[in-house]
């Protein structure tokens, strides 16, 4: 059997936006009955949270979606994430250029998630630790991941 596809969602603090993200990717994956196909992980370019349940905001609108996110802890990502991931998918313009900083030889595998949906015109994940607004990267997340679940359909 040939090697799962593995995604990663990166963001600053791996409490908020890219464990909402991994979540809800997930449950899509399981949807269409290819969790044995791809692999799903999140990680933070900050350390601050290691260790951490998401955020009760990200909790709150999985619940609310009935999106299941138990066992899921926040941890740093690291250089070999770059090698070991084939999609290493950043919520920000900033986490995108902290991942090129630790980037050694993955050329080309760090996108942004709206340039997935570049309809929405914007290029950045708001950050909802500082706005307060979950369901707003609910919906972004949600768009950009029913996207990227349609690409690497098309890769298998
Ligand atoms: P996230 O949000 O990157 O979406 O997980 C944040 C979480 C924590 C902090 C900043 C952003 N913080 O400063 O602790």
């Amino acid at each position: 059997m040939s090697k799962k596809i593995s995604v990663l969602f990166v963001c600053l603090g791996n409490i908020c936006r890219s464990p909402m993200a991994e979540a809800v990717f997930r449950e899509m994956v399981r949807q269409k009955d290819m969790a044995e196909l791809i692999e799903v992980d999140s990680a933070g370019t900050a350390d601050w949270h290691t260790g951490k349940p998401p955020h009760e905001g990200t909790q709150q609108i999985l619940k609310q979606y009935k999106i299941p996110f138990e066992g899921i802890q926040a941890r740093q990502v690291k250089a070999q994430d770059l090698e070991t991931y084939d999609y290493i998918i950043a919520m920000d313009t900033a986490n995108e250029r902290d991942l090129h900083q630790l980037e050694v030889q993955a050329p080309g595998k760090v996108i942004k998630l709206l340039d997935l949906v570049p309809e929405i015109g914007a290029a950045d994940v708001p950050d909802p630790y500082y706005t307060g607004n979950f369901e707003e990267v609910y919906d972004m997340v949600t768009g950009a991941c029913r996207v990227l679940l349609a690409d690497i359909r098309t890769q298998l």
